[in-house]
């Protein structure tokens, strides 16, 4: 009974005032949430976080090659971000002869920094509400695609105007809480980013698979970078005369250290959340849409492991692609670990019991809002078997390398046999395909695809109701089921499996060559999931996912309604936020007390597990552990390596600056605990953290692993 009712008390607080931790927050809006930041210590404000008219903390953010968040820590246009953020260049400049990977990589001057085509930095200029304007043309008659037609036109026109205003910019308009805002962000965009250092994979990915989504982590990952940018200071493409880029605003190294309860700050890029999908939506995510994608990754992931451990060269060729796939498997599984501890399906029950019972109140509400719940609950159970094909397509169809491969041939294809096809489209397209096609086989192993193949095509067959396969599975089951057979047979037979052969084909490709392709086994199974795919599940499935959206747009602006005091921030949607928090431990099950931060201490300890190829530092890194030769970045005889907070974050945050109460870099933001990757959901402050590597950390690998001098020296480092 006492339970019952503290229960409801609290869980109106929570809904009512909003959780102190929880939240990315708009920079431009953030004043709203000073008073709370500043009772937990925040020292600066508004302004000094983000002000149009003069330099503030956001200019010296980027959002760093679309998917990470970097900043700047020197007046040079010095960059620091991940290492897995800065993963593909490192790469890319690396050999068997010079493998930067292996190695790491020091810039000894400004000469040897090494240029990156293709790798972008935006810094955002300013931020515009542009709700009004976007919306005025609206009339209420407007049918979905007629309102987003209408809002195209004023948003394009808006954004041309933005990007005449300086050199390199470009604009962007995107909806907020489901179109009922919109906003304007304009950027400005350097192109000459050059990779200037980056610790070698032992440190930087230290942990490796072993360790992503877990505390206690132990990585050192970072990578750092150079802008450099034209003598008025603006965006160039790469030359040799572009000279490093003058910021209006660098973050200042604090050595302070971080104590429990320290205010945190994390100002960068999140990528998606999805905080307000209805008890429907999470039902659909942790029963079905989850398992099955985990279920999928895990042949996957079994059959890259066994052929991994038993070859070398294949461990190296699909080192990223187990990495990638393992990241996103992990995760899944925490979210939908953490999802169920949190019972999140009865919680948003709950705000859903109260949301119709404030919608009955007048009949206005009623209305306006209390037809949602039931048609989100028809919706939903009729998006349930479509989002099951869905998720089938993406996972066992395009987890066949093969079958994905072929997929990229289909738009080639088709215009190779119409007579009717403009030859110079053909052309382009035929000569990006000879780039991917060359790109593909480099990282391709014939017999680990094969057993994918033979292992996906079985759990499609056994997993999928009959009624959602295409017909040829069971027809082929009822013949023979010998998925290996069947395997071994169209293996042998492809084109697709022969690199020369295909890009033979590809260099005169006419309707005869472009016969054999389409005729060939790969594409023919690719074409008969697809085909089931464009007949039965597409059409209704996105017709569905936009009716949802339009739901969404008015269950929001019900529950703003519903509880006016609460402070409201949006989903995340690759847009600059503010998540702010403390540096503080937690409990994650049962037994288990996990301390705020880790010490190179852990990295001799892991180094000692026998067997864990994850946990493998560099000599030198451990003789200077034996030495205890820790410079001036030793606190207690040891070096902090990592911290956890309780910042709210996501994908996209990697890389995000951490700074103290003053504003001044303390770490950079690299993963979260894997009891919080839930709060892409629900947010419980209790269990979410995110992971910060330390910048004493940095800094000691920097100054003493590498004897980077030069690099310590244009820091601006607080003792
Ligand atoms: N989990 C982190 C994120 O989502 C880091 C991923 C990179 N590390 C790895 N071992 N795959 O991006
Ligand atoms: N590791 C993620 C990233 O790369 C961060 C996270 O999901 O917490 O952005």
């Amino acid at each position: 009974m006492r339970k019952a009712f503290l229960f409801v008390v609290l869980s109106l607080f929570l809904v009512f005032k909003g959780i102190a931790d929880e939240g990315m927050w708009l920079p431009m809006l953030i004043g709203k949430n000073l008073a709370e930041m500043q009772r937990m210590g925040f020292k600066l404000t508004a302004e000094d976080l983000y002000n149009v008219n003069g330099s503030s903390l956001k200019d010296a953010i980027v959002q760093f090659g679309g998917g990470c968040t970097g900043e700047l820590i020197s007046a040079e246009g010095l960059l620091i971000t991940n290492h897995h953020c800065g993963y593909p260049e490192i790469q890319s400049h690396s050999t068997i002869e010079n493998n930067l990977l292996a190695n790491g990589f020091w810039a000894a001057s400004r000469a040897d920094e090494l240029p990156n085509p293709g790798l972008e930095v935006k810094f955002l200029v300013r931020m515009d509400d542009v709700t009004n304007r976007v919306l005025k043309n609206l009339t209420p008659g407007m049918n979905e695609r007629e309102r987003l037609m209408s809002i195209q036109q004023v948003a394009d026109s808006l954004i041309q105007l933005a990007e005449k205003e300086g050199v390199g910019y470009e604009a962007i308009i995107r909806p907020f809480y489901y179109g009922n805002q919109y906003y304007m962000f304009v950027y400005q965009v350097y192109k000459d980013v050059r990779l200037v250092g980056a610790p070698p994979d032992a440190i930087g990915k230290f942990g490796g698979d072993t360790d992503n989504w877990v505390w206690p982590r132990h990585t050192g990952d970072f990578s750092l970078f150079r802008i450099y940018a034209d003598k008025n200071n603006n965006p160039a493409p790469y030359s040799p005369s572009n000279v490093p880029f003058k910021p209006k605003k660098f973050f200042k190294i604090s050595m302070r250290g971080v104590k429990e309860g320290d205010f945190t700050l994390v100002y960068g890029f999140p990528g998606r959340t999805q905080q307000f999908i209805t008890s429907h939506a999470v039902n659909l995510l942790i029963n079905q849409s989850n398992p099955n994608k985990i279920g999928l990754r895990d042949i996957r992931l079994s059959i890259f492991k066994s052929f991994m451990d038993a070859n070398d060269t294949i461990a190296i060729k699909y080192a990223a692609k187990h990495a990638r796939v393992a990241n996103a498997w992990k995760k899944w599984i925490g979210e939908t670990m953490g999802l169920r501890r949190l019972d999140a399906v009865a919680q948003k029950q709950e705000l859903e019991n109260m949301f119709a019972a404030w919608a009955a109140t007048n009949p206005e509400l009623k209305e306006r809002y209390g037809w949602l719940l039931p048609k989100f609950q028809n919706l939903y159970s009729e998006l349930a078997p479509l989002s099951l094909v869905v998720d089938y397509r993406n996972e066992a169809v395009y987890g066949v390398e093969l079958l994905s491969f072929a997929s990229r041939f289909e738009r080639l294809l088709s215009m190779a046999i119409d007579p009717k096809a403009d030859k110079e489209k053909l052309i382009e397209q035929r000569e990006n395909l000879k780039d991917y096609v060359r790109d593909f086989f480099k990282d391709f192993e014939l017999d680990v695809d094969r057993e994918v193949f033979a292992a996906l095509m079985k759990a499609y067959q056994e997993r999928v109701p009959q009624k959602l396969q295409p017909e040829f599975l069971n027809k082929f089951m009822l013949q023979s089921g010998n998925w290996r057979q069947l395997a071994g047979q169209i293996y042998s037979q492809t084109v697709f499996a022969d690199s020369v052969r295909v890009l033979t084909l590809l260099n005169d490709i006419d309707s005869t060559s472009a016969r054999e392709f389409l005729n060939d086994p790969i594409f023919n199974i690719y074409f008969e999931f697809e085909d089931y795919y464009r007949k039965n599940v597409q059409k209704r499935y996105f017709e569905i996912t936009d009716s949802l959206e339009i739901l969404y747009r008015t269950y929001v602006e019900g529950l703003m309604r519903m509880q006016p005091d609460k402070r409201f921030y949006p989903d995340a949607n690759s847009t600059l936020r503010i998540a702010y928090g403390k540096v503080a431990g937690f409990n994650p099950r049962d037994g288990v007390v996990y301390d705020y931060y880790t010490t190179i201490d852990g990295i001799y300890e892991k180094s000692q597990q026998r067997n864990v190829p994850d946990y493998v530092p560099p000599k030198r890194l451990m003789e200077l552990y034996q030495a205890k030769d820790f410079g001036p970045y030793a606190v207690n005889g040891t070096v902090p390596v990592a911290f956890i907070a309780s910042n709210h974050t996501t994908g996209g945050n990697s890389g995000s600056p951490v700074l103290d109460a003053e504003g001044n870099l303390i770490g950079v933001n690299f993963d979260r605990c894997w009891e919080s990757t839930m709060s892409d959901v629900m947010f419980d402050p209790n269990y979410c953290r995110n992971i910060s590597l330390d910048m004493r950390y940095a800094l000691f690998i920097i100054d003493k692993y590498a004897g980077a001098k030069n690099l310590i020296n244009e820091m601006v480092i607080l003792q």
